[in-house]
C-alpha cells in the first residue's frame, strides 16, 4: 500500500516580550515610519534570556499535538528546522524529543534558514511516503534575536523569535487531502548575500546575521514566484484554485509582489509579519496556526506554503487542509 501525509494538527508559540518599532527607535537610528513603510513590520517578539529555541519548539509541538489529538508517545519522527540551535550539537530536535518524553524513533535538525520549514516538511513527508514513519512532528523554531547585530539597523529591525509545529499522520494515498507535493531548491552561489559571519569551523564564534537586503529582495520575488508556478503546473492547478497562500514572512512588499506575479489576489495571502516580523523557519507554521485558529483556513482548503532564505534556498508545498 502507498502512503501520504495528512496534516493532523498545528500549533505555535511566541515569547511574551514584545518589542515595538518605537522601542527600537529609542536606541537605533530608525523610525516606526521607515520600518512600516519598507517592510510592513510593527512589532516582534523576543525570547527571554533563559528561553532557548528548544523551549519555544516544545511549546509549539505540545500545542500541535493537542490540536491534532495525537499523543507524544505516537510520534516516531521529529524534524526541526532552525538556524539558531540551542547548541552546535546535539540537534535541538533531540532536546525537544526528550522534553516531550519520547524515547523512540528519530529526531534531527534541518538547516535551510528561512526555507527550513518547507525542507523539514518535505523530509518528513518522504519518511511517511516510504513507510519509515507513521506520525511525525515538523517544527520550525528560532531565537534569531541571538544572532542579530543590534547596532545594524539594516537587519536588526527585521527579525523576531517564535516557533510553530505541525503533526503529520500517515494515511493511505487514496485518502482525500494532505500534502500533495513539495518542491525544494538551493543555489549556493548566493550564500554571501545572506549569511552569518561566524560558525564553529570558520571563526569559532557564533557570529551575526548579515544581509544585502536589496539583492535578497529581488531574488526572493523571482524564486518564490517561479517555484509556486512550477508546483501549480505539476499539480495541474491554477493560482485561482488556491484558497490561501501561507508564505514565509520577510517583507510585505515581497508577499504582495510574489502574489501579483503569479496572479493571486493579495486577499488570499496570510500575513502575520506586522506582529511577528521575520521569524525565519518558524514563520510559516506560525502563520498557518493563526489562520487555522481564527477560522480563515477550513477543512478542505487548498494551501500553498512557500519560502526563500539563506543559501539561497527556496521551496513550496501544496497542502489540502
Ligand atoms: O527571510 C530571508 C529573506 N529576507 C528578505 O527577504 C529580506 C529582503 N530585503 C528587504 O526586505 C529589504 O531590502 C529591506 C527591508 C531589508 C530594505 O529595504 P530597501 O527598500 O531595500 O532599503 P535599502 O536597503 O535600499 O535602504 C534604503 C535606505 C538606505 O539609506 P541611504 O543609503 O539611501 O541613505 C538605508 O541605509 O534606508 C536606510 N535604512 C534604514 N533607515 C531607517 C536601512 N535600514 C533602515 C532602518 N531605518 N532600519
Amino acid at each position: 500500500m502507498s502512503f501520504k501525509s495528512k496534516l493532523a494538527g498545528c500549533g505555535a508559540y511566541l515569547p511574551e516580550r514584545v518589542i515595538t518599532n518605537h522601542e527600537l527607535s529609542e536606541t537605533l537610528d530608525t523610525s516606526d515610519e521607515w520600518i512600516q513603510q519598507r517592510t510592513g513590520i510593527s512589532e516582534r517578539r523576543i525570547a527571554a534570556k533563559n528561553e532557548l529555541t528548544s523551549d519555544l519548539a516544545v511549546k509549539a509541538a505540545r500545542a500541535a499535538l493537542k490540536h491534532g489529538g495525537v499523543l507524544a508517545s505516537e510520534i516516531d519522527l521529529i524534524v526541526l528546522a532552525t538556524a539558531t540551535p540551542d547548541k552546535t550539537f546535539p540537534a535541538t530536535a533531540t532536546k525537544v524529543q526528550a522534553d516531550l518524553g519520547i524515547t523512540r524513533g528519530a529526531a534531527f535538525d534541518i538547516q535551510a534558514v528561512c526555507t527550513g520549514f518547507i525542507y523539514a516538511l518535505n523530509v518528513a513527508d518522504n519518511f511517511i511516503r516510504v513507510g519509515q514513519s507513521n506520525n511525525a512532528l515538523v517544527i520550525g523554531a528560532e531565537t534569531i534575536s541571538r544572532i542579530l547585530d543590534w547596532e545594524d539597523r539594516r537587519t536588526s529591525v527585521l527579525f523576531g523569535d517564535g516557533a510553530g509545529a505541525v503533526v503529520l499522520r500517515s494515511v493511505p494515498e487514496a485518502e482525500f487531502g494532505g500534502i500533495l507535493s513539495t518542491q525544494i531548491r538551493s543555489d549556493g552561489r548566493y550564500q554571501n548575500l545572506l549569511h552569518v559571519d561566524g560558525g564553529p569551523s570558520s571563526t569559532m564564534t557564533v557570529g551575526h546575521l548579515r544581509m544585502e537586503g536589496k539583492e535578497v529582495f529581488r531574488h526572493a520575488v523571482t524564486n518564490m514566484s517561479s517555484v509556486l508556478e512550477d508546483i501549480l503546473k505539476e499539480n495541474e492547478l491554477e493560482p485561482n484554485d488556491l484558497d490561501w497562500l501561507v508564505p514565509h514572512q520577510a517583507n510585505r512588499r515581497i508577499l504582495e509582489r510574489t502574489a501579483k506575479k503569479i496572479g493571486l489576489s493579495t486577499e488570499k495571502v496570510v500575513v502575520t509579519l506586522d506582529r511577528h516580523a521575520n521569524t525565519s523557519a518558524a514563520s510559516i507554521p506560525l502563520a498557518l496556526t493563526e489562520a487555522v485558529g481564527d477560522g480563515r483556513i477550513k477543512a478542505g482548503d487548498l494551501l500553498a506554503l512557500e519560502a526563500m532564505g539563506g543559501g539561497f534556498t527556496w521551496g513550496a508545498s501544496l497542502v489540502r487542509w
